[in-house]
């Protein structure tokens, strides 16, 4: 039995309540009720000067000792209150994500076709060991004409109606008019053997149903020591036909002429209106679809390789144009009008990510 049952019983009482909390609340009121200023060994506190002088030092002890057992228990139960609530928290926001996904979000924004069949190509070429290239919208002649085998008083650069931008005359700036800059560009950082491709964002002052004022072209380049012909006809010979996922293609070269290549050559593939679709790889009509040729020998020495020692076969084909024939639009125009009735017709949905594996498109 205590000296002082007083301290004993109000100890045994505030530990079995500390004991039975089930909140932060009502943590708290025991708090007050022991501790506040009116609190129960508040009072006991109180209580020590009017003790008797013989027991005062024990009681004055007892009732310290009961403060600061009852001030850490507090403590300890409010630090594990706190500990639980928070487990609970994070217990309530799991998210499973093995869960299949609900389609509601995905389906509201879409793929624009361009980024859709930019991956596409970008994923068949990669897959033949191609890799990926870049270079600036924003160009210099040096870059876009003169490295390519277009100098200044070339009738090619009246082909096409550039963008200039204000600037030093000799070196203008200028929005680049096809991707074949990259070209040069590559050349020059790289040692062959190089095989690239540059999709990209090109420019010129053109607009009607089949032409708007930037447009968008992939860029192709192997430099190797004995690139060749054959090579060149293999490449895109399967490139068409994976991009239009038919098993043959009737293709057609056909001699044409580009400053960069030499000899140069214009790639048709048959195909054949059925009703409203156009079927691509066989047919008695001819759809151009891209240029190509075997690097210059003069672009070569541009970028300083030895034309004796190495060779190259480029290509640019207009990744609007095989989007408007593989998917069937009309106008390229509506390709950047910004209608989303258009997008969400001929977008596509996020997770659809062509892969030669998968099947290209579904
Ligand atoms: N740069 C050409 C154009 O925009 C396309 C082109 C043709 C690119 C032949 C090439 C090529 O790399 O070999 O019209």
């Amino acid at each position: 039995m205590s000296k002082f049952p007083d301290i004993s019983n109000l100890r045994v009482k505030l530990l079995k309540e500390i004991n039975d909390i089930k909140s932060l609340d009502q943590l708290d009121n025991i708090r007050v009720s022991a501790l506040g200023k009116k609190g129960a060994i508040t009072s006991l506190l109180k209580n020590i000067s009017s003790q008797t002088i013989e027991v005062r030092k024990d009681f004055g002890e007892q009732v310290n000792a009961l403060k600061r057992q009852i001030t850490d228990e507090i403590e300890i139960c409010k630090s594990a209150l706190q500990q639980a609530e928070i487990t609970k928290k994070i217990s309530q926001d799991v998210i499973d994500v093995t869960l299949p996904l609900t389609n509601t979000n995905l389906e509201n924004g879409k793929i624009h076709p361009i980024s859709q069949v930019t991956e596409e190509i970008i994923e068949i070429f990669s897959d033949m060991g191609f890799n990926i290239a870049e270079g600036p919208d924003i160009e210099d002649e040096h870059h876009n004409f003169n490295s390519l085998n277009i100098p200044e008083s070339h009738p090619a650069r009246q082909m096409v109606d550039t963008f200039y931008l204000p600037g030093k005359d000799g070196n203008s700036r200028l929005l680049r008019t096809h991707t074949s800059p990259v070209q040069i560009r590559t050349m020059m950082r790289e040692e062959p053997p190089i095989r690239i491709i540059a999709p990209g964002r090109t420019y010129r002052s053109d607009s009607d149903q089949t032409h708007t004022p930037m447009f968008h072209q992939v860029e192709g380049l192997v430099i190797d020591q004995d690139a060749n012909m054959g090579q060149l006809k293999w490449c895109l010979e399967e490139f068409c036909k994976a991009f239009f996922e038919v098993e043959n293609i009737k293709m057609r070269l056909r001699p044409s002429y580009f400053p960069f290549t030499e000899p140069s050559l214009e790639v048709d593939i048959a195909c054949q209106k059925d009703k409203n679709r156009l079927i691509v790889g066989e047919g008695s009509d001819w759809l151009e679809v891209l240029g190509s040729g075997m690097v210059h020998p003069q672009v070569l020495r541009n970028v300083n390789l030895d034309p004796s020692k190495y060779k190259g076969f480029a290509f640019g084909l207009g990744i609007d144009r095989l989007a408007m024939l593989k998917y069937g639009m009309t106008d390229l125009r509506s390709f950047f009008d910004s209608d989303l009735r258009w997008l969400r017709h001929y977008g596509f949905r996020a997770l659809d990510i062509p892969s030669l594996s998968r099947g290209l498109s579904e």
